[in-house]
């Protein structure tokens, strides 16, 4: 085996098509992301249907290109890491049956990555942290907050009652008439908005738990749109008034949520350390107000670089080097999962 290991990470599970080579002395040798956006933007969401076509046209030329900027060949490769699961079982099939056949023909080991173990383990891989750290995870699909404690060692502290937060954002986006994905518009909306104008509820702000829930914030979104069309027509600073009123409740959530679950982490160095993963880390609002949340608490607060918190398959690789480097490869059976929960003792809520 190549010393550092290098790893071929292959990632299809939603509406990126995307391969990467990474080593394990953290360099990112290749990164290649091709995004969906505009197959998808037609119908405001993901349609799985055309996701898995797209994966299928373009993945083999992804692959090619990676391995050409990498300036590698197959056999300088120490395994190949495939995403499978959780995701669209469409896609997840897609790529993971690539990465079988890959590792088959070339002789090298698969390693089938969980997708939110490859968030999770992201700031390893820029930021060299230590275990244990407290993973924010927040994405279109997930909102979790969980002890990260070693690699397959996790513990969710809480998740979402309802709907992700970046549904929340995608969802308040398309009330107020902002194209799909919404969560950069209704950041871009909010930065000349008045955040006290509308004041919208903070659900579960007083609960002793770590959960959170979003539902309630978005149907009084709903509401406030609706009231404002009543009474004549929505301006773009009433957009802008929802979109900054909406951000700050969200935020609110976050950071009050997060606060809890930092009580519950170990302190390693006398010190808690919080890093933020998935698509809406990349809302520097949110940023900002985790920075302060650390400041204020004493602790240490890691983001990684934007691209790396939006679905790319450098996190992919990156948790197949982790994975090679403790010996835990998988055979050519391992199935894909629509459903894979990081913490399997961790009930639904
Ligand atoms: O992690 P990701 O790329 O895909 C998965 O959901 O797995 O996250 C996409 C989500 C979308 O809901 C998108 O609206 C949200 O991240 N997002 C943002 C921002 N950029 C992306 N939400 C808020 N502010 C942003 N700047
Ligand atoms: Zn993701």
């Amino acid at each position: 085996m190549p010393q550092p290991p290098v790893v071929l990470g292959i990632e299809t599970s939603c509406d990126e098509t995307a391969a990467a080579v990474v080593d394990g002395a953290r360099r990112i040798r290749a990164n290649v992301v091709l995004s969906q956006l505009e197959d998808h933007r037609p119908y405001g969401g993901v349609v799985p249907e055309i996701a898995a076509r797209a994966h299928v046209l373009h993945l083999d030329g992804l692959i090619e290109r990676a391995m050409a900027e990498a300036g590698i060949g197959f056999d300088d490769l120490s395994a190949i890491a495939a995403t499978a699961g959780p995701g669209l079982i469409g896609g997840v099939m897609v790529g993971l049956t690539t990465g079988k056949a890959l590792a088959a023909a070339c002789g090298k080991p698969l390693i089938a990555v969980n997708h939110l173990e490859a968030h999770a383990l992201t700031a390893r891989l820029t930021d060299d942290v230590a275990f244990p750290y407290l993973l924010l995870l927040v994405s279109g699909g997930h909102c979790q907050l969980l002890s990260v404690e070693g690699v397959g060692r996790y513990r969710r502290l809480g998740t979402t009652i309802d709907d992700a937060i970046g549904e929340a954002f995608d969802k308040t986006a398309k009330l107020l008439g902002f194209d799909y994905p919404g969560g950069p518009a209704v950041e871009k909306a909010a930065r000349s908005g008045n955040a006290k104008r509308f004041a919208f509820p903070r659900p579960l702000i007083t609960r002793d738990d770590c959960n959170f829930s979003f539902a309630g914030l978005k149907t009084a979104v709903l509401h406030a749109v609706r009231e404002l069309e009543r009474q004549g027509s929505v301006t773009a600073q009433d957009r802008q008034d929802i979109a900054a009123s909406f951000q700050a409740a969200a935020g609110d959530v976050i950071v009050d949520r997060t606060r809890r679950a930092m009580a519950h982490m170990p302190a390693s160095g006398g010190l808690v350390r919080l890093v933020v993963a998935g698509g809406v880390a990349a809302n520097t609002y949110l940023r900002e107000r985790l920075t302060k949340l650390c400041a204020e608490q004493g602790g240490v607060f890691t983001a990684p670089p934007i691209p790396l918190c939006t679905d790319n398959a450098a996190m992919i690789a990156w948790a197949g080097v982790e994975r090679l480097q403790l010996g835990l490869i998988d055979t050519l059976d391992a199935p894909a999962r629509a459903r894979w929960p990081l913490d399997p003792a961790a009930t639904a809520a």
